[in-house]
């Protein structure tokens, strides 16, 4: 007995003489089982895809890249007893309606809806679906994974059960690169195309500022993201380098008045370690308050974390070991665990 309490108040002190920005730095939230449960969901993890009703392809890019890599993964099996999920193909450009009528279609043709009500059933959605009063439409809302892509409308993803697939990088070549010397010349870096007017009057307060470097066109601009310290993004607006930035040492600021909830990968990466949310109202001097903040060893932190949590948010066109792919399967390996209700029967 004197011994454990012994060694128990030893442990304590020691973790309380170790500096507080050590205790958390970790780019994930549960370091401890993550690698463990990937390895398991990489042999266990089952999905019984329906048939679609017509072939179909995803125009856009990681519904295409998440689409084909299951289709060629081995998760999939044609055996649904053996199933932990049940993938709907629906086409990309399906209306509510037309969702509805085919969730309608399986809870009649295939016994499995029925035992969730659709808690073990996942679909895409590019920017989400909308509410719907129609039964099999509310059932799906409510219960099923819901994949949509980064950032959704706000009243589209319910955030314990959704998922948001990170963007494609429009330059790929610049995420190898890795980031540079920790020598920034700006304080911030924003590519703004005009369109969220809403922000632009913090956006011409930013241009006026020499700390600061906006551009118009998402071109060529690493050069630019690796002199710069944070890297800004308005929520809705141009997200897609985000990884990019982060992945070059550029710690993400997004400038938002609302509460964020549909971050990817949002129940693995650690993202209040490793980036920004900023209100807007107070315009330009709070935001440099905010940004000159954050000091040294803090900083620091950030930007390391974040070029460890960057290799997670990449797609491949063939995937890599704990990519995007990979870790958009284990946020649904994360969900798997639903109730399946026995079919009652009178007798
Ligand atoms: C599922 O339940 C509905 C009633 O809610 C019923 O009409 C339908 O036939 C059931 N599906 C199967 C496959 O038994
Ligand atoms: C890195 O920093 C050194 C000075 O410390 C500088 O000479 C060099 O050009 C920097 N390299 C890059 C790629 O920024």
């Amino acid at each position: 007995m004197a011994v454990s309490s012994s060694s128990v108040l030893f442990l304590c002190l020691l973790s309380l003489a170790q500096p507080l920005h050590s205790l958390s730095a970790s780019p994930y939230l549960f370091p401890s089982t993550l690698f463990d449960n990937y390895e398991k969901m990489l042999t266990t993890f089952r999905i019984y895809m329906y048939t679609p009703q017509k072939p179909f392809t995803f125009t856009t890019s990681p519904l295409s890249l998440f689409h084909t890599s299951l289709l060629n993964s081995p998760f999939l099996t044609q055996n649904a007893d053996e199933a932990h999920l049940f993938y709907i193909p629906f086409p990309p450009d399906l209306s509510t309606r037309s969702r509805a009528r085919l969730v309608r279609h399986l809870r009649i043709s295939y016994p499995y809806w029925n035992r969730t009500l659709g808690a073990d059933h996942f679909f895409m959605a590019p920017s989400g679906v909308d509410s719907s009063s129609d039964r099999n439409a509310v059932e799906l809302k409510k219960n099923s994974v819901q994949i949509s892509i980064f950032p959704t409308a706000s009243g589209n993803v319910i955030p314990h059960k959704d998922i948001t697939l990170p963007p494609v990088n429009p330059s790929p070549l610049a995420l190898v690169q890795g980031p540079g010397n920790d020598t920034a010349s700006h304080l911030g870096f924003m590519v703004c195309d005009g369109k969220l007017l809403e922000y632009n009057y913090l956006v011409n307060e930013m241009k006026r500022d020499p700390e600061f470097r906006i551009e118009s066109e998402p071109s060529d601009h690493v050069d630019l993201v690796k002199e710069s310290k944070f890297c800004l993004f308005l929520y809705g607006g141009e997200m897609t380098w985000m990884v990019e930035a982060m992945a070059l040492g550029c710690v993400p600021v997004v400038l938002v008045d609302r509460p964020v909830q549909d971050f990817p990968l949002t129940d693995v990466l650690r993202w209040s370690d490793m980036g920004l949310l900023v209100r807007t109202r107070g315009g330009l001097k709070r935001l440099k308050a905010v940004l000159n903040g954050v000091g040294g060893d803090r900083y620091q932190q950030m930007r390391e974390l974040g070029v460890a949590a960057s290799r997670h948010l990449v797609w491949n066109l063939e995937p890599q070991p704990y990519d995007a792919f990979h870790m958009v399967m284990y946020q649904l390996w994360l969900r798997r665990h639903t109730i399946r209700y026995a079919r009652r029967e009178w007798v």
